[in-house]
């Protein structure tokens, strides 16, 4: 057993609080990383209000880090004691269903128990004064120290700055992989972004590296413009500059719409806006961002009979494990920057800072670094 700083979610809304608690080995199958650094996601926010009905208490959140390894349970052997690693939430094991079929990333090996806060053999590895604390996403990068399973952690190249990569465990990958691998945007191609969040950017630079010739960028905060046009967006849009709807908006823009749109929101009236601004015949809408539970989408059906196609991905469909580790080689040859997206970086003491910097958009995301 050994002792970490964490910051401990103890029940819905109320701030994280920053405790010691007690790590326990890994088990059979496990890993114990040292996280050293880690990202403040969205999600992580909307489990600590309370709204998420997965959400269980008290819990460490964090889910976009990147670490160390420190020591491996039984059995473990793709990793080994120094590797640099990137934790999943979205496991790879390679053998069930899911993962075998080649076609989504998935993997549901131990997505009961990850759902309840527990390591697939249904224990915690966190306690505080005896009492058990629960993971989170599978994850828990907002403690020092945490347990993982072996098919939850990408191996990537140990030259990456893990206070970089690090966001790659979540919302880059998710805009990037959502543009590059479920959309599969061509050369040439028209690509409509809504949402000019860490999601949407990232979207935006995977549009770029696919060399999509119109990048337009929709939000209603202007102050994302600079950025977005910094990073290859052509063509800057708020909604509420016009009467009409912003789908008729952009149709009219493009000569009947844009043959790829990416929701980067999670707000089911941009979603159709996102679905509607798509051309006739072949565009084609990926659903990124997270809507709140129980909420439904609508469009006319005669969108999807005249050609166009509604879909989504998580974590960009990437393949946490086999694909993962490339984003970070590109990463390192160059081909994209993430400076850009860490607004901010402060300690684990300052946690709930980054969370107040994200609620009021100030933030593209907070790093904290260990
Ligand atoms: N129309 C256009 N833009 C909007 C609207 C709207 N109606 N509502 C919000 N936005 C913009 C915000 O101004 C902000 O710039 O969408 C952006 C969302 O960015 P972030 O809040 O920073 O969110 P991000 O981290 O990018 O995640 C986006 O993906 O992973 C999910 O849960 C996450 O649902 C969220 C989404
Ligand atoms: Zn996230
Ligand atoms: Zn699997």
């Amino acid at each position: 057993m050994i002792k970490s700083k964490a910051a401990i979610a103890w029940g819905p809304g109320q701030p994280l609080s920053i405790e010691e608690v007690d790590v326990m080995p890994p088990q059979a199958g496990e890993v114990l990383v040292r996280i050293v650094a880690t990202g403040v996601c969205h999600t992580d926010a909307f489990t600590l209000s309370g709204e998420d009905p997965e959400g269980i208490f008290p819990a460490i959140l964090g889910h976009e880090g990147g670490g160390v390894v420190e020591q491996v349970g039984e059995g473990v052997t793709s990793v080994a004691v120094g590797d640099h690693v990137v934790p999943l939430y979205t496991p790879e094991c390679g053998e069930c269903k899911f993962c075998k079929s080649g076609k989504t990333n998935l993997c549901q090996k131990i997505r009961e128990t990850q759902g309840k806060g527990l390591m697939p053999d249904g224990t915690t590895r966190f306690y505080k004064d005896g009492e058990p604390i629960f993971h989170y996403m599978g994850c828990s990068t907002f403690s020092e120290y945490t347990v993982l399973p072996e098919i939850a952690l990408a191996k990537v190249n140990k030259e990456a700055p893990l206070d970089e990569v690090c966001l790659l465990g979540c919302g880059v990958t998710t805009g990037m992989g959502a543009v590059m691998n479920t959309a599969k945007v061509e050369e040439g191609a028209t690509v409509a972004v809504f949402g000019l969040g860490g999601v949407g950017l990232s979207a935006i630079i995977g549009a770029a590296m696919a060399k999509a010739d119109r990048i337009i960028a929709i939000d209603i905060n202007e102050s994302k413009f600079d950025l977005a046009r910094k990073l290859g967006a052509t063509d800057c849009i708020n909604p509420k500059d016009y009467e009409k709807s912003i789908q008729e908006v952009i149709v009219e823009l493009t000569d009947g719409g844009v043959d790829y749109s990416f929701e980067c929101i999670g707000n089911v009236h941009t979603m159709r806006s996102a679905l509607e601004c798509c051309h006739k015949g072949w565009g084609e809408s990926v659903i990124i961002g997270v809507a709140g539970a129980g909420q439904e989408i609508a469009t006319r059906p005669f969108q999807l009979v005249t050609g166009r196609v509604w879909k989504g991905s998580a974590f960009g469909g990437v393949k946490g494990r086999s694909e993962l580790p490339g984003y970070v080689d590109r990463y390192m040859a160059g081909e994209f920057s993430l400076d850009d997206f860490i607004t901010h970086r402060m300690p684990l003491e300052s946690i709930n800072e980054a969370f107040d910097l994200m609620h009021e958009g100030k933030s593209i995301r907070t790093v904290i670094e260990y």
